[in-house]
């Protein structure tokens, strides 16, 4: 009989494969399918992610004969199956029968098929169907010996970021008599008293649908909790379903990063191993960055715990305006990327290269022009590099240094008819870039979860701060850390009102400061008034503030930065052995980098490697240093530590443009 510990025997090391989707292709390549699969050094695919039709041609019919060769060949070529639950594009059949499972946009509008991800995750219908699909195939299923891993559904969310349908209407007015029990507590939460918005019971409650005007925030944000909430249902009843039939494999579904639909904070906890998507585009500057934050957010997500890379692409994707290739060297730059940042897969979008429907020009690890292709070299190569990497160590507590980043506050701060327009992600990517050109490793999490084990964190626009989040702020501070608080920061509560007693009302006493006005500025390079900057000085010089030039009034603080005009702009207040800091106004990126510097000059956060070019990333994971060199030239690098990959001591390693290296470092040299 096989074991669990069977099963799971390909999760061992760090695993290499794709998107296998043989439904595609006739049952003949299949066997060739394995062959170059080995070639390519393979250990691991995700089956079926799309075959709900080929498995349920009709509601009464399953054929599984197919799948079962498939999981045979794979599982006699040593190839593991992360084997998908299929439910995330039901066949034409569904939506004829019961287009009651079909998603609204927020006119009312009806989403048809032909594509996919056309249903409501809230429809009961769907979730039915869904349920009987995985229970057939996880009876079937959870025991075969090739199956290591189990991926529900496909991306939540992707192409549906919120559903207006009747179906969501019903769930919503469930959830919130969930939520608030009595209407009372709902309008006092939504402050419905502005604009005769009363409610006498939870069925005159619709999803916030296209309205003449300003739709009531408390709603949106309330709508985006329980859209969140509702992708995640989908999962967690797939889920027991999978358990219920005895599956003991890992359990997942593919992520996207920072996903602005799904609140990944709350959905981590429920899974296995936590998988991410990742398409970095070769066309923009920042993607190597971004895709480092990525990697970040999704390790923090479940710390100590190896994530994997569940997607990438080898080569150009299909569905961007232009889809710009790879430069050679590229993909196994940000495979390193990965692994160092604490992955331990690397799959792709897709095994073979689709000889019809939307994604054919997508590209794959087996491209259409077939295996004299510099995509297959590569594929098989990184394979072999993959192959070859000794057991790395789990990620662990790396990072002394965290950004907060949090849903709520995404959805809220990003609302209409506030002071100004922020680009909340962008924000926290520019102090994730000054951090990153820095070297420093750095976690992204909530405010609840800051403890004392960083030394600095950063908050970028907290607008909505639970009071959860506002404790654990503090006590870092007095623990010992340093908190940089910043402008339109701790402004409303978890229903998106003020709170009584002004603004700051939950950091202001830890800040030592009062706010009294945000003091906007019109975007640098806006027609009209012209280009509107608050340039702000400290010790170290005078950098841009944007956006924001707030006015705070010092109560218990030391000024650390003074505005033009000779206000405040940034201060300072000891706590204990602590400090916790307040930036009035929105840096821009020269700005950011700024303040960062001055940051590291007070409170000693030591990079992952001193002395590297800006262009080379360093990422610690455990006792292991990964750089990679992501500029136009060689550089060299010296790290006290051996080389895994040649076995050398890294000393004067040279690494050209999109060279890396993964070092295993001396005990003297792992990070105080
Ligand atoms: C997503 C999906 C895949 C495929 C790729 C293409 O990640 O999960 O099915 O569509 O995008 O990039």
């Amino acid at each position: 009989m096989t074991t669990g510990r069977d099963r799971r025997r390909a999760l061992g090391g760090v695993l290499y494969g794709a998107d296998y989707n043989p439904e595609q292709w006739p049952a003949d390549v299949w066997p060739q399918d394995m062959t170059l699969m080995r070639q390519a050094g393979v250990t691991c695919v995700s089956v079926g992610v799309f075959a709900w039709a080929r498995i349920q041609p009709t509601e009464q019919t399953f054929d599984f004969a197919w799948l079962d060769q498939v999981l045979d060949l794979l599982h006699d070529a040593g190839i593991g199956a992360n084997l998908a639950t299929a439910t995330a594009s039901p066949p034409p059949w569904v939506s004829n029968r019961y287009p009651e499972i079909l998603p609204c946009d927020d006119s009312g509008a009806r989403y048809w098929p032909g594509s996919r991800q056309h249903f409501a995750p809230s429809s009961p219908r769907y979730r039915e169907l869904a349920a009987g699909l995985v229970s057939r195939i996880a009876q079937r299923y959870a025991r075969h010996p090739a199956v290591v891993m189990w991926h529900v559904g496909n991306e939540f969310g992707c192409h549906l970021p919120m559903d207006f349908s009747d179906a969501a209407r019903d769930a919503f007015r469930d959830w919130l008599r969930a939520a608030y029990g009595s209407i009372d507590a709902l309008n006092d939460a939504w402050g419905t008293a502005f604009w005769s918005q009363s409610y006498h019971d939870f069925d005159e409650v619709f999803p916030p649908r296209k309205a003449p005007y300003s739709r009531n925030p408390s709603a949106m944000l309330d709508f985006r909790r329980f859209t969140s909430d509702m992708w995640l249902q989908c999962y967690l009843m797939e889920r027991q379903i999978l358990h219920d039939a005895g599956a003991v494999q890992p359990i997942t579904t593919n992520l996207l990063g920072p996903f602005k639909p799904a609140n990944y904070a709350q959905w981590a906890p429920h899974l296995d191993v936590i998988a991410d998507d990742c398409y970095p585009d070769p066309a923009d500057p920042h993607a190597l960055p971004h895709a480092a934050f990525q990697r970040d957010l999704i390790r923090s997500l479940k710390p100590g715990v190896p994530w994997l890379l569940m997607e990438q692409a080898t080569d150009a994707v299909n569905w961007r305006t232009f889809n710009l290739g790879k430069r050679p060297g590229r993909l196994a730059a940000e495979t390193a990327q990965c692994i160092g940042r604490g992955a331990d897969g690397i799959m792709f979008f897709q095994w073979r290269q689709s000889r019809a429907g939307s994604e054919k020009f997508h590209s794959a690890m087996l491209p259409h022009a077939g295996t004299g292709t510099r995509t297959w070299q590569d594929a098989v190569a990184l394979g072999a590099t993959i192959a070859a990497l000794p057991a790395l160590p789990p990620p662990g507590r790396d990072a002394r240094v965290a950004l907060v980043f949090d849903w709520e506050n995404w959805w809220a701060v990003e609302e209409r008819d506030h002071p100004t327009t922020l680009n909340y992600l962008e924000l926290v990517h520019r102090w994730y870039r000054a951090l990153h050109r820095r070297h420093l490793m750095v976690d992204i999490v909530a405010a609840e979860r800051v403890d004392a084990d960083y030394d600095l964190v950063i908050a970028p626009q907290l607008y909505l701060l639970r009071e959860t989040g506002a404790t654990a702020l503090a006590s870092f501070v007095e623990s010992g850390g340093t908190l940089l608080a910043t402008a339109f920061s701790d402004v409303v509560d978890e229903h998106d009102r003020f709170l009584p007693g002004g603004f700051l009302t939950r950091l202001g006493p830890l800040l030592g400061i009062r706010l009294t006005d945000f003091g906007v500025l019109v975007p640098p390079g806006s027609p009209g008034v012209g280009e509107q900057v608050a340039p702000f000085t400290d010790r170290r010089g005078t950098a841009a503030g944007t956006l924001l030039a707030e006015e705070i009034e010092v109560v218990d603080a030391e000024v650390l930065a003074v505005f033009s005009g000779g206000a405040p702009a940034m201060t300072s207040r000891h706590v204990g052995a602590g400090r916790a800091l307040y930036l009035a106004t929105i840096p821009d990126e020269a700005g950011t980098q700024h303040v960062v510097d001055g940051l590291i000059e007070l409170t000693g956060v030591q990079p992952v490697v001193d002395n590297l070019p800006a262009c080379v990333e360093a990422a610690r994971r455990g006792d292991l240093v990964t750089i990679v060199n992501h500029g136009d030239v060689p550089v060299t690098v010296t790290v006290d530590g051996t080389d895994v990959l040649t076995h050398t001591a890294a000393d004067g390693l040279v690494l050209p443009p999109d060279g890396f290296a993964f070092i295993r470092t001396a005990p003297s040299a792992e990070m105080s």
